[in-house]
């Protein structure tokens, strides 16, 4: 597949932590950490996705300081407006300026219900709306264990990109169930063969233009100290970081890690 030249992403699900005022301080500190060590935005790309009641902080203080720092919710309703209590809808992520928005993670999918056919209704919302889905799937340990790596994830993409344009754009992360938050990151290769095999996925259905510009990242258990194998990978296109994303020095770190991939 032609390899084009795919903009690395390091992007920061900070789950639920962080209040509004502490994401306003973080990501001051955060672009102050990257500024200082005349991080290359150009070069590497940078987001992070606070709950949903920073993201007005983060966007005052992004647009004032013009700070080349993405950001991204969580999450999303698949409806645009209505009955639907406690819900946020693309359009309103969009009006607050993110770029992107997390769709799918385990998360969600364990604890909340979200089944496949939602996060594909999620992901074309998001889309619609001129945001930029951030896709994940992941197999568990048990699925692993019965069905290998890459067959869960492979067919959770398959439904998920149903409803996607051709041309659409989006981010895809592979978040293995086991290794988040487990501190048992997979493999550099576990990694790869994944990646390489949800692209497969987007080029059979959505073509080869667009599985060769589609970023896809690893997460689990993402930190500085072995974000450089990842990144060495030639289907790994960056790293959607957990815990390690809370803290400035090591997010930052994360980030910088062309620093560091020793090649
Ligand atoms: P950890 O980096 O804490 O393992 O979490 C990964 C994750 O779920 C990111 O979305």
């Amino acid at each position: 597949m032609a390899e084009l030249a795919r903009v690395p992403l390091i992007a920061g699900n900070w789950k639920m932590n962080l209040d509004h005022l502490q994401s306003i301080a973080f990501v001051q500190k955060l672009a102050w950490s990257l500024k200082d060590a005349r991080h290359d935005f150009a070069a590497v790309e940078v987001a992070v996705f606070p709950p949903f009641t920073d993201l007005r902080s983060v966007q005052t203080l992004v647009a004032a300081d013009k700070l080349p720092i993405g950001y991204g919710a969580q999450d999303v309703s698949e409806h645009a407006s209505g009955a639907f209590t406690g819900e946020i809808a693309a359009s309103f992520l969009a009006q607050l300026d993110c770029r992107y928005v997390i769709i799918g993670h385990s998360e969600r999918r364990t604890l909340h219900g979200e089944t496949d056919e939602v996060v594909a209704a999620k992901s074309v919302a998001a889309s619609a709306a001129g945001l930029v889905p951030l896709i994940c799937v992941g197999e568990t340990a048990e699925d692993l264990e019965t069905h290998g790596a890459s067959a869960v994830p492979v067919s959770q993409l398959a439904i998920a990109l149903e409803g996607l344009q051709k041309n659409a754009d989006f981010v895809v992360a592979y978040e293995p169930v086991w290794a988040i938050g487990s501190g048992q990151a997979a493999t550099p290769e576990q990694a790869q063969q994944v990646a390489a095999a949800l692209r497969a996925v987007i080029a059979e259905k959505l073509g080869d233009e667009a599985a060769a510009r589609t970023r896809i990242l690893y997460g689990g258990s993402v930190k500085a100290e072995n974000i450089a194998g990842f990144m060495r990978q030639p289907d790994v296109d960056g790293a959607l970081v957990g815990g390690a994303s809370l803290d400035v020095d090591g997010f930052s770190s994360i980030a910088r890690y062309q620093k560091h991939v020793g090649v």
